[in-house]
């Protein structure tokens, strides 16, 4: 997508450079960072310590740190080992094990069992198709969500449509158009009045952060809100349709995403209002059947819900208008904060807990859009939709 007018994604391989991009989502927006990856433990870093986060990113995060590994590995045995690791970086998004697994079996199709230059080559290759492949899901997405928003659009008579969205499932989420988002780019760029309610979502902000900065810079209107503020205006009918992104998405149609959404979609049905769930093919988990017994919910460091992070200046503003030409890139580990900063919330001595996501029956699902076109949350209509 375009920053400021220049061609950016969430991750990238720098041909010259011969290294693995990212851009560190965890000081956006108030710094613009770019991060080297080098080795496998620098992917499963930046997993882990979410430099890159969201489904789509994460599973093709892990195909290039496949990559990485098999740069560094002798052995076929060696390369399993590392890639179990790399999928063990986070546990809900199921696009991780997706897109290391996809590498990994391009890998293994050859006989030999040392690695050879072709390995790597055909490591780097499949992960660059993955991540092409995940971008073109995206596109179609938002094709398809499209025509949802533009039926709201005409039953309003083109009055503005009012969406709202959890987290961020944007194209920093996916490498381009996002889930969640690329319906809402889609109906902008055709021209549909379209206003979107922001859910900050806590504790790390990736709502505030990264949804509204993204929504900002392709001018489409926003309001960041309060986790809890949803329910609210859905009461007072200012607002038209949910979507949101999923990190897993069971073949019987239960959904894991950021914490909160569960809540968001229980106001939705006590509201009327259609709650719709974006996701493409990689994001389904076809073993599973029943979401809530069965997702793994991923806990988190308690700190994260003690301390907030944010920008104490608006000059870091300025700041990012500047580094974004500049391209700064920085080294995973030892580097330094400039901009951002963590301000502690609770008494010193409260305890925390952190648990990252939660799951949202089947039930409470309107549907879902997916690049093969849109489906109701059920495995009979799934499969009609994925029959293979
Ligand atoms: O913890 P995060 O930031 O990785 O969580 C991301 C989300 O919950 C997104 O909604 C989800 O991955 C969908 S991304 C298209």
């Amino acid at each position: 997508m375009k920053v400021d007018g220049k061609d950016i994604r969430p991750i990238w391989f720098d041909e010259d450079a011969k290294t693995v991009k990212i851009i560190d989502q965890r000081v956006l927006p108030h710094e613009f960072v770019i991060t080297d990856l080098k080795t496998t433990d620098d992917a499963i870093m930046a997993i882990k310590e979410m430099y890159v986060r969201g489904a789509p990113l994460i599973g093709v995060t892990g195909a290039y740190g496949v990559y990485l590994a098999a740069l560094h590995s002798e052995t076929k045995e060696e390369l399993i080992a590392e890639c179990n690791r790399l999928k063990s970086a986070r546990p809900t998004a199921v696009n991780l094990a997706w897109g290391a697994d996809r590498v990994l079996s391009e890998i293994l199709k050859s006989g030999a069992s040392e690695l050879s230059q072709k390995s790597i080559d055909t490591a780097l290759k499949e992960a660059a198709e993955i991540a092409e492949l995940e971008a073109e899901n995206c596109r179609k997405i938002g094709e398809h969500g499209l025509s949802l928003v533009e039926e709201i659009s005409s039953r309003k008579g083109g009055k503005t449509v009012n969406l709202l969205t959890h987290c961020n499932a944007g194209w920093l989420a996916c490498i381009e158009y996002g889930t969640a988002t690329a319906p809402m780019y889609a109906a902008y760029d055709n021209g549909i009045d379209i206003h979107v309610w922001v859910d900050e979502t806590r504790p790390l902000n990736q709502g505030a952060r990264l949804t509204a900065w993204e929504l900002g810079k392709h001018g489409i209107k926003h309001t960041v809100i309060t986790d809890n503020a949803g329910g609210h205006l859905m009461q007072h009918d200012m607002v038209d349709m949910v979507i949101v992104g999923t990190d897993r998405t069971t073949y019987t149609g239960d959904v894991a995403n950021k914490i909160g959404t569960y809540l968001k979609a229980l106001a939705a049905k006590d509201n009327g209002i259609p709650f719709y769930v974006a996701l493409p093919s990689s994001t389904f988990d076809w073993t599973l059947r029943n979401g809530m017994k069965d997702i793994p919910i991923e806990e988190r460091d308690p700190d994260e819900v003690r301390y907030v992070r944010g920008s104490d200046t608006t000059e870091s503003l300025d700041a990012y208008g500047q580094s974004v030409g500049a391209e700064e890139t920085r080294y995973i580990r030892g580097d330094e904060r400039v901009m951002t900063h963590n301000v502690l919330i609770p008494p010193n001595d409260s305890p925390a807990a952190n648990y990252a996501f939660d799951v949202t029956p089947a039930r409470l699902v309107t549907g879902f859009i997916t690049e093969r076109g849109i489906c109701e949350a059920t495995e009979e209509d799934i499969k009609r939709l994925f029959p293979d």
